[in-house]
């Protein structure tokens, strides 16, 4: 079976397209490289560059290669980038996001799954939160991802396109030879790991007056194979219809648990400065994921913050400036 991965030179997409190989798929990655890697793509893999706005170029890549499924990962990614520029987000992610739907859709592609967020949930009523929360997406990148979840429960009625929506919490850890390289990197693991490995003197931490339990903000952190897995789950579900799943770990860790466990693992000091607030920061975000736990057979293999952190650290030492 052949899978198209739209962003597979990026952090999340390259570790799937890595574990679709390994389960033995054929795999063909469509990346711009505006944030991926070139060295991140598995060597396997039928690389295309190519960037999703273009119309003619994504058509004629699922027409060549008729994938039965596709993954989409490629996207703006940044929660606050999208406060300042909202237009790469409520145009292009949607747009792009769009274009790859239409050209499933006009060359017979049956399966589509989609990288949502937790984003959509800006204002939940229940920690943790799972999927009959209601949705209020937090930012345009979060409306982004619900306007294409929306249109593909339209394409779902209208042309039998059936999709799978996973919304991710944060992603985070690495496997041997793919870890997480942002420019501009935003997320506290490697931040912290960062400041372990000299490129950074300190991290801040933005506010500890919240109300958890040792004031910073308790998030739930996944690791990216067990994403990576429930991709593959998701994919074999969606012989019997479509499906939209809440992903986490299900438990909440905080930002000193996430510097301590860092200073533990790599044996740096990592200096920490508490600095204000990040606008829009909730107390708590924790996924539910009962849902695909009871009806996939999913769970998180790597559930500790140990296994988690330690696995990101055990990348960054092999890959010490990143993958360039
Ligand atoms: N990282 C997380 O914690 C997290 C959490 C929730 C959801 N997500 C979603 O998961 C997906 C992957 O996230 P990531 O952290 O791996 O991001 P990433 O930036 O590492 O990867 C995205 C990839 O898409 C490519 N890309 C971007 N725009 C493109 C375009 N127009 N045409 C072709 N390629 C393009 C980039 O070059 C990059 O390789 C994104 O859709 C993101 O919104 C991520």
């Amino acid at each position: 079976m052949k899978i198209l991965v739209t962003g597979g030179a990026g952090y999340i997409g390259s570790v799937v397209a890595e574990e679709l190989l390994a389960a033995g798929y054929e795999v063909v990655v469509f990346d711009n490289l505006f944030q991926g890697h070139r060295q991140a793509v598995p060597e396997a893999v039928v690389f295309v560059e190519g960037d999703l706005a273009d119309r003619r170029a994504i058509g004629a890549v699922v027409k060549e290669h008729k994938p039965e499924a596709i993954m989409h990962f490629a996207s703006h990614t940044l929660v606050g980038e999208s406060m300042q520029q909202p237009f790469l987000y409520l145009r292009d992610n949607v747009v792009n996001g769009l274009n790859l739907m239409a050209a499933a859709c006009e060359f017979g592609v049956e399966k589509f799954i989609l990288s949502s967020t937790a984003n959509l949930f800006d204002d939940p009523k229940r920690m943790p939160i799972d999927e009959s929360e209601e949705i209020v997406p937090g930012s345009p990148y979060g409306e982004s991802k619900n306007i294409l979840e929306r249109s593909l429960r339209w394409l779902d009625k209208t042309k039998g396109l059936r999709y799978g929506c996973l919304r991710y919490f944060n992603a985070a850890g690495a496997t041997k030879e793919r870890g997480e390289d942002h420019d501009p990197e935003t997320h506290l693991i490697p931040l912290v790991l960062q400041v372990a490995q000299g490129i950074r003197n300190k991290i801040i931490i933005f506010g500890d007056d919240y109300d958890t339990p040792d004031g910073t903000c308790v998030r739930d952190y996944i690791h990216v194979s067990d994403l990576a897995r429930a991709h593959i789950l998701a994919l074999g579900a969606l012989d019997t219809g479509s499906l939209t799943y809440n992903l986490g770990n299900g438990q909440g860790f905080s930002v000193k648990e996430v510097i301590e466990v860092a200073r533990k693992i790599s044996g740096h000091p990592i200096p920490a400065e508490v600095g204000p607030r990040r606008p829009g920061d909730p107390a708590t975000l924790v996924a539910g994921s009962e849902k695909i736990k009871k009806e996939l057979g999913w769970k998180a293999r790597h559930e500790s913050l140990e296994d988690i952190v330690g696995s990101a650290w055990e990348w960054c030492k092999g890959h010490p400036g990143g993958y360039d």
